[in-house]
């Protein structure tokens, strides 16, 4: 048997699915490990899809996506970031996840041995996906200040050089709720203008912001329609359809054809009747988002409390996403101590580990809890576990 490419066989798996494994199913387990609402998705989208299936709509589609859906999409863009945007649906591939909108965006622009700059810590899959490509993958660190992590905009335009062939930054992120200032974006913009870099800006969490406007900053309220910038944007976290497995990038229109040709190879299209929840989600988008938005952001500020008043916690509120990133001072091995928190006190978190080496020792609480009782019983369990450790 010839051997795995070497690519494949030297993945890491996920650190935060080791720590789950040990404690998956088991009910004296709170978890928070994953990235996910435990909100159902609402019964509207859900019987949209529902009433497809009953038509009938279970057949191929449109390599990218239905008409009406790239249209609706396309609205919701102008929507966030204006008419000024230029994002009409001619730039727009909806995808099977997220994580294939990132995945199809990197396979159009990244070969074996290209160079890959990664802003961390960052989502383990936006590592991964490079390498499995063959990549060389390079990271420039963000830097925790008093529990918040921050960018220093001079060494990341230092670290982006014309070998730089694709600049990956996930803003707001996951896992530290850090996000880009307009400015940043700017400045970001024009050097990868200046050294032919493309850029690949997850903004899956945009909305998912508590900074006083709708969205957070974003490329798109920037570039010019024509700019080497791709965009990419998920039904999961906003419209609470992380099952569903929907989402979109948006490219510049050039590349419309390739990401059609590289869908039909991948997925060659995403489910009909997903696609018609989806259009059911954004027909109805102020009654989903706003209200998820401020039940998150209340979620936020019931956690991270609980959490400062613990002795030997350190926490911070990021101003977007729907995680606490935090430290233990004095347990600087994230991952034993997110099993050690599994099996002792019935707590599941994500350990830092898993989001870069610069986030050893920290650990990642999802708030996004439809019951904030929990949030109260986990930092309780925190609180006990750390008089007994
Ligand atoms: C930063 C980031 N990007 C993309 C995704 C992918 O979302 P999905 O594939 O569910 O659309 C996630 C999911 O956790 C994420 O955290």
């Amino acid at each position: 048997m010839k051997p795995l490419r070497p690519q494949i066989a030297q993945l890491q798996p996920s650190l935060i699915r080791e720590v789950a494994n040990a404690g998956i199913g088991r009910s004296d387990v709170l978890a928070f490990w994953f990235g996910e609402s435990d909100e159902i998705s609402p019964i509207k989208v859900r019987q949209a899809a529902i009433d497809s299936l009953q038509a009938g709509e279970t057949f191929y589609a449109h390599n990218l996506g239905l008409p009406p859906l790239r249209e609706a999409v396309a609205r919701y863009t102008q929507d966030q970031h204006g008419q000024t945007c230029g994002v009409t649906a001619q730039r727009i591939a909806v995808t099977s996840g997220g994580v294939s909108a990132l995945m199809l965006a990197m396979q159009a622009i990244l070969g074996v041995g290209d160079e890959c700059l990664v802003v961390t810590p960052i989502w383990p899959n936006l590592l991964a996906q490079p390498q499995i490509l063959g990549a060389r993958v390079r990271t420039h660190s963000l830097r925790p200040f008093n529990g918040l992590w921050q960018l220093d905009l001079k060494a990341l335009l230092a670290d982006i050089t014309p070998e730089t062939r694709l600049l990956v930054l996930n803003a707001p992120n996951n896992p530290t709720g850090w996000h880009l200032t307009h400015d940043e974006q700017l400045a970001i913009l024009s050097r990868c203008r200046e050294t032919g870099t493309w850029i690949l800006a997850d903004e899956v969490y945009e909305r998912l912001y508590y900074g006083g406007t709708r969205c957070a900053p974003s490329f798109l309220d920037l570039t010019r329609p024509d700019d080497a910038v791709m965009v990419a944007h998920s039904f999961s976290k906003s419209f609470l359809m992380t099952g569903w497995r929907l989402g979109w990038l948006v490219v510049p229109e050039s590349m419309l054809d390739a990401m059609g040709k590289l869908i039909e190879f991948k997925t060659s299209c995403a489910p009909v009747f997903v696609q018609r929840a989806a259009m059911a989600a954004l027909a109805r988008q102020d009654e989903i988002t706003p209200p998820l938005v401020r039940h998150l952001q209340n979620c936020r500020d019931t956690l991270v409390p609980l959490l400062q008043a613990i002795e030997g916690v350190e926490a911070a509120s990021a101003a977007a996403g729907m995680y606490v990133f935090f430290r233990l001072p004095g347990h600087e091995d994230g991952l034993l101590t997110a099993k050690r928190l599994v099996s002792e006190a019935g707590l599941g978190l994500a350990p830092g580990e898993a989001f870069g080496p610069e986030a050893a020792g920290w650990l990642r609480w999802c708030f996004a809890s439809r019951d904030l009782s929990r949030l109260h019983e986990g930092a309780k369990r925190l609180q006990s576990w750390l008089r007994g450790a």
